[in-house]
């Protein structure tokens, strides 16, 4: 992929050196493009059309009446990181000290913290692809080196091959960044498969950081497995996760980062210089969201599952589409076998009926020529919005 910015014009404007790796990002690129129309229909972009639920909502505003409109702790308010601590009881009946737990400005916040703790000047990342790009553009903007390696589709399944992976880690590596379940195939690790990379992991004492913002957004259980199932307090391992999608905060900004325990003051003082830390009112609406939010998630699942089953009965319907099994998230992430330029496919889309996707170039080097549609809307909005991608084949 091309630089962000050519030399001369970074030598012009004396910006920093290394933002010439900083990679474009095609999926942004598209978004933009397609907002030029007027009437764009856009399943682009990675989140739900519910808006955020009045429970929390009412958390932020009575927060804010009472006056919690000052700087709060960088981590986090002690009772938050209680609810977070108690929210991995519940659910994933785990026992993570508060002291393990940063609330964030974001999950790309979070990703940035723990990238930032981590990398030296010419580390290099390991990271699992397709992925979404945000993440490794905050590899890059951490001056790392990013090596992928990439799931394989196989009898309408992703795969990882774990024996690639690990032949894939030089002396350079330090860290194997997975996002699972993932965006954008939807793909989800299995169990033993995390043990098998925590364990290879720790072998070769090198970080892990995953990416668990989809944990939730399954549909046949309660969560997905998780990278904590199997860590210890003292495993090198990060886990980012954010509110945006299983509650319906995208526009919020929060977030949090799992980290051991020794990571905590380090975390504490990078955070510090960075935002200082999430908004007060906006935590405590988070600690809300973790304590009551069960239901909300609930009735999104059912409304997402349902929309997955109607993808699936469209691709069925359509031989020029292949997608496979969407095991988690709201993505589906398909090919259609006419058009395998997938930018020039979404360009299509976008002049002949106002429809905008996302590229499956902007998602790593081996997703070429598959596109990205996310499912989280309502169910008249995806019918047009199939009805739009019948019309260019
Ligand atoms: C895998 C993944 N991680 C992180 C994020 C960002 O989360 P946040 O909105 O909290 O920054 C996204 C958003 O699409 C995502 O897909």
């Amino acid at each position: 992929m091309k630089a962000y910015m050519n030399n001369n014009t970074r030598r012009h404007h004396d910006f920093r050196k290394d933002l010439e790796y900083l990679t474009p990002n095609a999926g942004a690129e598209m978004l933009r493009y397609g907002w030029r129309k007027p009437d764009i229909l856009s399943l682009g972009q990675g989140e739900g059309c519910a808006a955020t639920p009045d429970f929390i909502i009412d958390t932020a505003s009575q927060a804010m009446q009472e006056g919690k409109t000052f700087y709060a702790p960088v981590l986090g308010y002690p009772s938050v990181r209680q609810d977070l601590s108690d929210y991995y009881r519940r659910i994933y009946d785990l026992n993570i000290e508060p002291n393990r737990l940063f609330l964030t400005g974001s999950g790309t916040t979070a990703m940035h913290l723990a990238l930032t703790s981590i990398l030296d000047a010419g580390d290099e990342i390991l990271a699992v692809t397709p992925i979404w790009k945000n993440l490794l553009g905050a590899a890059e903007i951490a001056r790392a080196k990013v090596n992928q390696v990439s799931l394989r589709e196989e009898n309408g399944n992703w795969k990882l091959d774990l024996n690639e992976l690990f032949a894939a880690v030089t002396p350079e590596t330090k860290a194997i960044l997975i996002v699972t379940p993932s965006n954008p195939t939807g793909w989800m690790m299995k169990d033993h498969e995390i043990k098998a990379v925590l364990d290879f992991a720790r072998e070769q004492n090198i970080w892990i950081i995953a990416d668990e913002v989809y944990g939730r957004i399954v549909f046949d259980k309660a969560h997905a497995p998780s990278f904590l199932t199997h860590a210890t307090a003292d495993d090198k391992l990060y886990v980012v996760n954010s509110f945006s999608k299983a509650y319906a905060m995208t526009g919020w900004r929060l977030g949090w980062l799992v980290g051991p325990t020794f990571a905590e003051e380090v975390i504490r003082d990078i955070a510090l210089y960075d935002n200082m830390g999430p908004a007060s009112f906006i935590q405590l609406a988070g600690g809300t969201a973790l304590r009551e939010g069960e239901e909300f998630i609930a009735g999104q699942i059912d409304r997402w599952r349902k929309n997955k089953d109607i993808l699936n009965e469209f691709f069925a319907a359509h031989p020029e589409f292949e997608c496979a099994e969407i095991q988690a998230t709201f993505y589906a992430f398909f090919r259609n076998k006419n058009k395998p330029d997938c930018m020039s496919y979404c360009r299509e889309l976008i002049d002949e009926v106002s429809l905008s996707l996302a590229p499956g170039c902007a998602f790593g080097q081996s997703s070429e020529g598959y596109i990205r549609l996310c499912f989280a809307c309502s169910e008249a909005k995806l019918l047009e919005a199939l009805k739009r991608l019948e019309q260019v084949r």
